[in-house]
């Protein structure tokens, strides 16, 4: 019984031991792996910290790419705004005048094809010095009356009552719409004569309209009297126009007058201030004068429609007709009676009264035509 409890008192001293190693090899084997594992895992959230790192620092540096980007584009959309900015002032400062002119000039083409071949359709200039950039331009064509000039009359009135201070902001065109050598010599030497002091500040200029702009039928001797109307407002619509695109650069506004016309006094003061009192730009032309196609003023930037529009119908009427028949194409409605859409024109037609203008010429240009009656005959 004793060596029982001996022998079972010795295995478990042997026992315990054993368990007790192996118990903490085992503990101390747990405690390297999880140890191992802490240090794997410290690396793993190290090596993931780098990468949050790593994606923090990438995401600033394509946030600072990005705004780089996008202060060089607005650098570019404002530098864009900038050059067309300057780009407009320059244009309003001093309208390219080769680009507009030979545009308006280079449309001729599409209505008279006499022209196509020509190389520079320009009128030729007498006297000017390229004046630009005023409020107005007047245009004054001119052609023989045989033995009777009105002319002198005319320019004496036109020009001499546009007052000094006034002169700066606007412009005289003379245009010779006549072949006649002897005429443009006369007109030339009487303008150069008589208004030293316009033709020396510019404000007074005289071009001539070269044969090649008038289709051959105009050079043909016409038949008989209504012919030979028929040919005379045909060439007046072609010589308004010539004037009118030569003119629309050079001006905000352009007054159409004639060579036989009388201007009243003050006549430029009344119309400047009446043109600057518009409150409204809703106006295709205003009316100076009871005259067909005299005294009426159109804005610069309409002109080469007008110009289109009277080449396009050249043949077929008046240039006054016209003017009419481009009034009603703009505001009739379609299927609008006649009489109501004239009353409604009569109501906003723009006009100044009483007349600034009115016929001195009782010679016609036409030869064989008297026109007493103070107004155009068809
Ligand atoms: C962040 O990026 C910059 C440039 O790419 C680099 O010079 C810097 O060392 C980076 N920093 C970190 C913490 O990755
Ligand atoms: C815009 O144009 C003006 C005049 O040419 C120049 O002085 C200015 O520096 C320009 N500004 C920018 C943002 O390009
Ligand atoms: C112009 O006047 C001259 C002489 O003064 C005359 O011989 C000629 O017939 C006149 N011409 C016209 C078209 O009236
Ligand atoms: C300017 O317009 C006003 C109102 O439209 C008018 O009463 C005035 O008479 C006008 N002045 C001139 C100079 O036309
Ligand atoms: C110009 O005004 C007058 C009235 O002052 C008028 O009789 C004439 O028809 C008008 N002409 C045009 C083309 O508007």
């Amino acid at each position: 019984m004793r060596t029982n409890y001996w022998n079972l008192l010795l295995a478990f001293a042997t026992f315990v031991p054993v368990m007790l190693f192996s118990f903490s090899w085992f503990c101390l084997s747990r405690m390297a792996e999880m140890s191992n594992q802490l240090t794997n895992c410290k690396n793993h959230i190290l090596e993931f910290k780098g990468h949050i790192l790593h994606l923090q620092n990438r995401s600033k540096n394509n946030h600072e790419q990005l705004m780089k980007a996008l202060s060089e584009m607005q650098d570019e959309v404002s530098q864009r705004k900038n050059q067309s900015r300057n780009l407009d002032e320059k244009k309003r400062d001093a309208p390219s005048e080769g680009e507009i002119v030979s545009n308006i000039f280079e449309d001729f083409k599409f209505f008279l094809p006499h022209l196509r071949k020509v190389k520079r359709i320009y009128p030729k200039v007498i006297i000017g010095q390229g004046k630009t950039g005023v409020s107005f331009a007047l245009g004054v064509p001119t052609v023989s009356r045989g033995n009777y000039t009105y002319l002198k009359q005319t320019l004496n009135a036109i020009v001499t009552r546009i007052m000094p201070w006034e002169e700066k902001d606007s412009v005289v065109i003379v245009s010779i719409a006549d072949s006649n050598g002897d005429y443009v010599k006369s007109v030339v030497d009487m303008v150069t004569k008589r208004f030293k002091r316009q033709v020396k500040s510019g404000s007074l200029e005289v071009i001539s309209v070269p044969d090649f702009f008038y289709p051959s039928m105009l050079h043909e001797e016409p038949m008989d009297y209504s012919q030979r109307k028929k040919r005379w407002h045909i060439k007046q619509v072609l010589d308004f126009c010539v004037l009118m695109a030569y003119a629309q650069p050079k001006a905000t506004y352009y007054l159409q007058l004639e060579d036989d016309i009388i201007a009243k006094e003050m006549y430029f003061t009344k119309l400047t201030r009446f043109v600057n009192n518009m409150t409204s730009n809703d106006w295709l032309y205003i009316n100076f004068s009871v005259l067909g196609f005299i005294g009426k003023l159109f804005k610069s930037e309409d002109l080469a429609g007008f110009v289109h529009f009277f080449l396009m119908f050249h043949k077929e009427r008046p240039i006054d007709l016209l003017l009419d028949e481009f009034f009603h194409i703009k505001i009739c409605d379609v299927g609008e009676k006649l009489e109501k859409c004239k009353e409604r024109k009569r109501e906003i037609q723009v006009e100044y009264k009483p007349s600034l203008f009115q016929h001195v010429g009782i010679h016609s240009s036409l030869p064989g035509r008297e026109q007493y009656l103070k107004d155009y005959f068809y």
